[in-house]
């Protein structure tokens, strides 16, 4: 298995709940007040996070942005993007509870240690429903690691009962898992990691996610005048850098 709310965006964000945004007079979307601090409640559990497992800290921060990245190749809402965009950096924070030998463990997982793994997606929602900002969120980071087919976890739900926030998260961390450096594996090429996550369409994975990844990396090919098959992970990263901005700003 390689590593997913409204396919109708209609203007509603994920969950009908105002998310706070504001425009300012340019007319540009910004922060209100109370969603700064929600911001910087995020980066707390995230830096929670990266005192205990440095690889999840890259690999938040690269789901987020490839996340962010095909979002707005589906032409989601700005509203939608947002939630999608901090669903992406907390999705693994119930890593936390999982132990240090399992987590960081080089080999191959026995079944017992795949099972404590797995929790980790209930024990983020544990975490992350103790705040009320966070509301939206919660349903992306529970069904993170469902399947289109309905083979995932924790519930096993199929399709479009699993949120467009949570497929879209689904792709891009297999993504990112792919071409990242494991302790058991060197990475591989985004050019692989295409050919795997086209394989999984319509299995692991929602073919309108995957369609819409495709599409966002053949407008940055054609952005950049480089062909398809020379892009890297990096150039991705590049596009979507500003996802991470508030990061830089708020530590
Ligand atoms: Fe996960």
């Amino acid at each position: 298995m390689y590593g997913d709310d409204a396919r109708d965006d209609g203007g509603a964000n994920c969950c009908g709940i105002d998310p706070k945004l504001e425009l300012d007079s340019n007319g540009k979307i910004s922060l209100a007040p109370d969603m700064d601090r929600r911001i910087e409640t995020l980066w707390s559990l995230i830096r929670a996070l990266e005192a205990r497992d440095p690889y999840t800290m890259k690999h938040s921060e690269n789901v987020t942005c490839y996340a962010v990245g095909i979002a707005r190749a589906m032409g989601l809402s700005e509203e939608n993007v947002d939630i999608i965009r901090q669903a992406g950096m907390v999705h693994d924070i119930g890593k936390i509870g999982v132990p240090d030998p399992i987590l960081q463990k080089a080999g191959l997982l026995t079944p017992l240690e795949q099972r404590a793994i797995r929790t980790h997606v209930l024990t983020g929602v544990q975490i992350l429903c103790e705040i009320q900002a966070l509301k939206c969120e919660l349903p992306l980071v529970r069904s993170h690691h469902e399947r289109w087919d309905g083979k995932g976890y924790p519930e096993g739900i199929a399709g479009d009962a699993i949120p467009l926030g949570a497929r879209i998260l689904a792709v891009v961390d297999t993504l990112d898992a792919i071409t990242s450096d494991r302790v058991y594996r060197k990475a591989r090429s985004l050019q692989k990691a295409l050919e795997i996550i086209a394989d999984e369409s319509g299995k692991q994975f929602d073919p309108v996610v995957v369609s819409a990844l495709n599409q966002w990396i053949s407008e940055i090919s054609t952005e950049r005048q480089v062909q398809t098959d020379a892009l890297t992970t990096e150039n991705l990263l590049e596009t979507t850098v500003e996802a991470l901005a508030i990061r830089v700003e708020s530590s």
